[in-house]
């Protein structure tokens, strides 16, 4: 299927779907971004050979970042197994960082080369990116070439977008002019603030870089802009559904009109028809969007669900489920009870109770269970309170570490411990090399497999430290070190056969009655949606097997969100002292506190977060009308059957 065949490619401005009607960009939404990628490859690819058919050649405009990593390893397959040639494509590059070498590994130069002209036939004179390097003398005069440039090969056929937390596209940032061409600009912090990762540390990020214009890029006869995750919503909301504003330079799409946004459902959840379709059009009501829009309303007045009326459910678009229902009063009482129910101190099931409302089952009373932890401390960050339960109440509990998380050990706690092993082992070869090669690294330096080892093992001992606290033998730990993972660098290899298989070891080995695993979606590319993919990939294989019958899967989300109230179906709640204890248990990953190398936009500590996160999510479950806890973990079931 093409995206032109997509059902709502039927809107347009003249005659928009019921269902898109606050929408003013045309946009697809897909379950999963990698399907969505296949099928933009496709339409370049298409583009690619029409204009080779007409003897002219194909000008692609290309951004990088994570979004269109996919689209580019579908034109590369393509291009090895279906023969799609890039003899005839120009490509100019949207941005580069300013000042930058093309031989920095984090420089879109680096990138291109990386994920896409490798591997392909294009002409290495048909590549135009802007260059880092170019002097300020000459960046003036460069940046009115590069914008000539496009113009005389007949300007731009297709422009492949992707776009900032701050509505960005290419890098225009907030208050850039609608007519702008190409030139340099100022990142914006949260621009800087989400690069940092990828230059280990927001200090190393550039502050400037030389971007196309937003003349430029609407210019062009095509415009795709990609969006995937959780991360993207709240910004793709207001790019699609707000004003036309600098602030948010990529609402400027609205006045072009080929324009398609293709978002997986993560980035569209904050679109009007999707996070409360009762405000658009006349809903299905299905059980779980009942619950959803009960718990809105509930938030959005400021009332317990208990005490919402006949009235405030007509005002707010839901007299059709009101009729459906028959009365508040009877609809009230039925999604209370709903959320009451997710509500257990019982995670592994109370044994010998009457379980048909409870979440988890009464049978099987000391369970066989594996935490999936894809770094060594999301275990405890995301679920402590659950897994301090879990052991105390009997069950047989493993752990089992998916990723070695090594590249987040800092060269400074690195050091550290080579000159402690140094000073008790002084003649060891391997830890003064371990020592040489931290003093004299840079930036740019890949580590040692040495120094990814040690960094690994420290992580083990902080792992080892904080499940003993919690009371489990070393002999439940599992370290998988899962290869997909251990490059030495932010970029991962794609998950391999190896990876899955080590996960299906593992689960056949111990055959367990409930997995918890991170069902963190928040950003597609990293390490927990992988993580995550390669458990899904091991549950389809050992499904058909009988003791998974008996198999339930719970998933926590990671330091980063947590599930709406109304998707939540276990609640955990935790006394005061539980939530010191998780804290102290997070306290052992000594490396991964005070100043970490991956803090993300979030200046908290992650215990301060998980705290946070837990009494935020007992406060709602409050408001809703429900106990008062100091504390709630949540759980969400994922039904591989
Ligand atoms: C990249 C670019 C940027 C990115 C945007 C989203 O060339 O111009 O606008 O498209 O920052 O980045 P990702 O895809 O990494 O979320």
């Amino acid at each position: 299927m093409k995206i032109a065949d997509h059902k709502n490619i039927a809107y347009t401005k003249a005659g928009k779907f019921e269902e898109t009607r606050f929408e003013k960009i045309h946009n697809v939404i897909f379950n999963s971004s990698n399907e969505a990628s296949l099928l933009v490859a496709q339409e370049i690819a298409s583009l690619i050979r029409e204009k080779e058919y007409q003897n002219q050649p194909c000008v692609l405009g290309l951004a990088t970042g994570s979004s269109p990593i996919k689209v580019y390893e579908e034109l590369v397959r393509l291009h090895k197994e279906e023969g799609l040639s890039f003899a005839n494509v120009i490509s100019f590059n949207l941005d580069e960082y300013y000042a930058m070498d093309k031989s920095n590994i984090q420089s879109y130069f680096y990138f291109m080369h990386e994920h896409l002209f490798s591997h392909i036939d294009i002409l290495p004179e048909n590549v135009n990116i802007p260059d880092g390097k170019i002097s300020s003398e000459n960046l003036y005069q460069y940046c009115i070439d590069y914008e000539m440039k496009i113009k005389s090969v007949g300007g731009l056929d297709l422009q492949l977008l992707g776009i900032g937390r701050t509505g960005h596209i290419g890098f225009n940032e907030p208050g850039s002019h609608y007519n702008s061409g190409t030139r340099s600009i100022t990142l914006d912090h949260i621009t800087r603030v989400d690069a940092a990762p990828a230059f280990l540390g927001i200090d190393n990020v550039p502050r400037k870089a030389i971007t196309m214009g937003i003349g430029t890029v609407l210019s062009a006869k095509r415009i795709i802009l990609l969006g995937w995750g959780v991360n993207k919503a709240e910004i793709l909301k207001k790019t699609i559904e707000g004003e036309i504003t600098a602030e948010v330079p990529a609402t400027y799409l609205q006045q072009h009109d080929n324009t398609t946004f293709i978002i997986d459902e993560g980035a569209s959840s904050e679109l009007t028809r999707v996070k409360t379709p009762w405000l658009v059009t006349t809903c299905v009501w299905s059980e779980p969007l009942k619950l959803k829009a009960v718990v809105w309303l509930s938030e959005l007045l400021g009332t317990p669900i208990l005490k919402l009326t006949d009235k405030n459910y007509n005002n707010n678009g839901m007299s059709g489920l009101l009729t459906e229902e028959g009365t508040a009063y009877h609809l009230n009482i039925k999604m209370f009870n709903k959320l009451q129910h997710t509500i257990t101190g019982w995670p592994g099931g109370k044994p010998s109770a009457d379980d048909s409302n409870r979440p988890e089952r009464a049978d099987i009373p000391r369970k066989k269970v594996i935490i999936f932890s894809p770094h060594p401390d999301d275990d405890v960050i995301s679920m402590g309170g659950t897994f301090d339960r879990l052991v105390e109440q009997g069950h047989d509990v493993h752990i089992a570490y998916q990723t070695s998380g090594n590249i987040a050990v800092s060269d400074e706690e690195a050091l550290k411990f080579a000159e402690i092993t140094q000073s008790l082992c002084p003649g060891c070869h391997e830890t003064q090399s371990i020592i040489n090669f931290l003093k004299i690294k840079t930036d740019n330096d890949i580590d040692s497999d040495e120094v990814r080892q040690l960094k690994g093992l420290i992580r083990r001992s902080e792992s080892l430290a904080a499940t003993r606290y919690l009371g489990l033998n070393d002999k439940n730990v599992h370290f998988l070190d899962l290869p997909f993972y251990e490059t030495g660098t932010i970029k991962k290899n794609n998950l391999s056969k190896e990876d899955t298989d080590i996960m299906c070891r593992l689960i056949e080995t111990i055959k367990p009655h409930q997995i918890y695993a991170a069902g963190d979606l928040a950003d597609p590319h990293g390490t927990h949606k992988v993580c995550l993919d390669a458990l899904f990939i091991a549950l389809e294989d050992l499904k058909h097997n009988d003791y998974m019958n008996d198999c339930w899967v719970w998933l926590y989300r990671g330091a980063w969100h947590e599930w709406e109230s109304y998707q939540i179906e276990m609640a955990v709640p935790m006394s005061p002292d539980q939530v010191l204890k998780k804290r102290h248990a997070i306290f052992y990953h000594q490396s991964q506190k005070d100043g970490v190398m991956f803090q993300g936009g979030d200046s908290r500590e992650f215990w301060v977060r998980a705290e946070d996160r837990n009494r935020l999510t007992a406060k709602k479950y409050n408001d809703l009308g429900l106990a008062d806890y100091a504390a709630i973990e949540a759980f969400k079931r994922y039904h591989f059957k």
